[in-house]
């Protein structure tokens, strides 16, 4: 049987005849409704010749692909050298469910493809035999056409995520594994093959995202044969699987799109709006992190709650230090009761401050993590996941989250905090890697624990953060509210981390905070304009000490809430465009409503430009039929500017057609590099 499963424009095709493992015969774009005797047509027609030098049978590389079968490239699963046998494929509304088996190892891979056409593929691997089974690998391979021959995947490192790596890979294997047990600073996050010069808004693009928080794996090949996969799956290391036992692997999600990068996101934050749990508007944050440190008390805090209050913050979030024994980070990671030192009342007082002044209350956390120097370590040494005399980060270690005892204790420490406290928002943070060979039970653990929170508190919202963005990805965002995308506050860098990290996960999901002129991760300084302009869009906050700003500063703060609670609907709901300029001196996104009557865009000038006049304004996403007016939005901070006469339209707006503004025929002054201006764009009503 053929199976075709179609959505938005997406078509998958799967060729399940025979008594070998299925066959993907097509992934891409939607070829229309097909008849069987089409499917069958089609698929026969790509069956291959016989190359020379090689098996003497066309070769049709499975969903299983083994050296069995004359397939010498990277394998779907490792570990297991035997042919395989197609059992059964079922077909229900949207998914296909195949089972195969290889040796004693009974596989079965379920292919969904959600109405937004993005495909979700995972594998069961059940162990059917009466001895252990060792897997090595067990990822899902997704065939990708020759012309995708460029490749886009992403590095990084701390305060400085999801930088973007291009190649063009020859014959062989890109390959990106993470050992960090979370994703890490250099997650790979979602690698795109693509037609040459693919980019934001042009060329067809094959995506794949592991939707798991530890150890991963993904690759491109291209193979002898010409043809080209992308890979993707955990990083199993060793996995044993006992008789009887079935290892469930984390789901991949692949996503095609025929208009470049943005057009990826058009598949996945619908998706991902689809099961999201934010429910409510995203509050405006104040983060005390950068704003005091360590130094708590309530006498400190007290004068940056007002301050909050004033400026119109909504939610007020003690970070890190404020639990037993905790001055700095060297200390009492473990030991999750308050500092009696700091707060002889416990944070009572302080929640009472928040609370009357109209916010919410938010507490940091790293239940992941323990010291030495703390009174769980001293009483539970053998909760350590590495020895106590193992390489430490952070001056930390990792409990074994694994080991029961440690688990429950934890679940109760937080609940009974969650229980004592009106608590609506927990920072959630992870500073290590876990420097283990074997992650996999400390990720489920992970999952189990945050689901068993959230079951005892389905009220409190949770923010993932790992030494910033260390852990984003898709299945820890079903379990959280919120991610944080990356330590550093500098817009300048940030900019490029929120538009990478953009195209996979949602901007309400995304925190960014409006911090000091001068960022503490890189000891730059930079323009209030730009400072607002980057934290606008996201899940918007601050963290920077509101008590030590001049009267103008924090009027502006407020002015720019004004407008991002104005807009908060449109920018956490609406289509993320980005434009791509041939000068990335500039950058432009914007976020556009469904409708496309209305849009909110920011052209930010982070360099010199390389020519005496900037970019023009290019705003992606609206409709050609329509007549817009254009305004530049004041944000609080005026954007500076190197002339003395910015053009025309500039001080007053102007109402032009769509099909000039994504053209990008409006001129726009010269704007200081690290100055940034917020565009707002509305339709004109339709005449009757
Ligand atoms: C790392 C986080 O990313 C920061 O925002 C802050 O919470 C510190 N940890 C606290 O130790």
């Amino acid at each position: 049987m053929i199976h075709h499963l179609r959505a938005a424009g997406v078509g998958f095709i799967l060729d399940s005849r025979g008594a070998a493992a299925p066959v993907i015969v097509h992934w891409g774009r939607d070829l229309g409704e097909l008849s069987e005797a089409e499917l069958t047509t089609l698929a026969d027609g790509m069956i291959p010749a016989v190359a020379p030098s090689s098996i003497d049978a066309p070769l049709r590389v499975s969903i299983l692909p083994t050296l069995a079968e004359g397939w010498s490239g990277r394998p779907a699963i490792g570990g297991i050298h035997a042919p395989v046998r197609h059992l059964s494929t079922l077909r229900h509304t949207d998914s296909l469910e195949t089972t195969n088996a290889v040796g004693d190892a009974v596989i079965t891979t379920l292919m969904r493809m959600t109405p937004e056409g993005v495909l979700i593929v995972s594998h069961g691997i059940h162990n059917a035999g009466s001895a252990p089974l060792d897997l090595t690998e067990a990822a899902v391979l997704l065939p990708v056409p020759d012309r995708a021959r460029e490749v886009l995947d992403f590095s990084g490192r701390w305060a400085g995520e999801r930088v973007p790596q291009r190649l063009t890979p020859g014959h062989g294997t890109w390959l990106r594994e993470t050992r960090h047990g979370r994703g890490g600073h250099d997650d790979p996050f979602l690698m795109v093959a693509g037609t040459p010069g693919f980019d934001f808004g042009a060329g067809e693009v094959w995506a794949t995202h592991v939707a798991w928080s530890g150890d991963k794996r993904q690759w491109v090949e291209r193979a002898e044969l010409g043809a080209s996969f992308l890979g993707a799956g955990e990083r199993l290391g060793m996995l044993t699987l006992a008789p009887g036992e079935t290892y469930d692997a984390p789901a991949i999600v692949a996503v095609w799109s025929s208009s470049g990068l943005d057009g990826l996101s058009d598949r996945l934050h619908p998706w991902v709006r689809s099961w999201s749990r934010i429910r409510t508007v995203r509050p405006i944050t104040l983060n005390t992190w950068e704003a005091v440190y360590f130094d708590h008390s309530l006498e400190r805090l007290e004068p940056l709650v007002a301050r909050a209050a004033e400026v119109g913050v909504e939610r007020f979030v003690l970070d890190d230090g404020w639990f037993h024994g905790r001055t700095d980070d060297r200390r009492a990671l473990g030991d999750w009761t308050v500092d009696r030192t700091k707060w002889p009342d416990g944070l009572t007082p302080l929640i009472d401050r928040v609370h009357g002044a109209g916010m919410t209350f938010g507490l940091w956390v790293e239940p992941e993590m323990v010291s030495l120097d703390s009174d769980l370590a001293r009483r539970h040494p053998d909760w350590l996941l590495t020895p106590p005399d193992a390489v430490t980060w952070r001056w930390q270690h990792a409990l074994d989250l694994s080991n029961p005892d440690a688990f429950a204790h934890l679940l109760d420490r937080l609940d009974a905090l969650l229980t004592q406290y009106p608590i609506a928002y927990l920072k959630w943070d992870h500073n290590r890697d876990l420097l283990v060979e074997r992650t996999r039970a400390q990720t489920l653990a992970l999952y189990r624990l945050l689901d068993a929170l959230r079951a005892e508190h389905p009220g409190v919202e949770i923010e993932s953060c790992a030494s910033g963005g260390g852990r984003i990805d898709l299945e820890i965002l079903r379990r959280v509210d919120r991610v944080w995308t990356s330590d550093t506050n500098d817009p300048l860098v940030r900019q490029r981390i929120q538009r990478f990290t953009g195209i996979l996960v949602p901007p309400e999901y995304l925190g960014s905070h409006v911090g000091d002129a001068r960022a503490h991760t890189t000891g730059r300084v930079s323009t209030l304009s730009l400072r607002l302009a980057t934290a606008l869009f996201l899940h918007a906050g601050i963290e920077s000490d509101l008590t030590q700003l001049t009267p103008q500063d924090r009027d502006a703060i407020g002015a720019w809430i004004d407008v991002h609670r104005a807009h908060r609907d449109l920018l956490h709901s609406g289509r993320v465009v980005r434009a791509d300029l041939a000068d990335d001196a500039v950058l432009i996104h914007g976020v556009v409503s469904a409708d496309r009557r209305e849009a909110l865009y920011s052209y930010a000038s982070l360099d010199a430009t390389d020519a005496a006049l900037p970019p023009a304004l290019v705003l992606p996403g609206l409709d050609d039929g329509l007549r817009y007016r254009v305004e530049v939005i004041d944000i609080g901070a005026p954007a500076a500017t190197l002339q003395d006469a910015p053009p025309p339209w500039f001080s007053g707006g102007i109402t032009v057609a769509g099909s000039i503004l994504s053209e990008g025929m409006l001129a726009m002054p010269l704007l200081l590099p690290g100055n940034a201006v917020v565009i707002s764009v509305r339709a004109l009503p339709v005449p009757a």
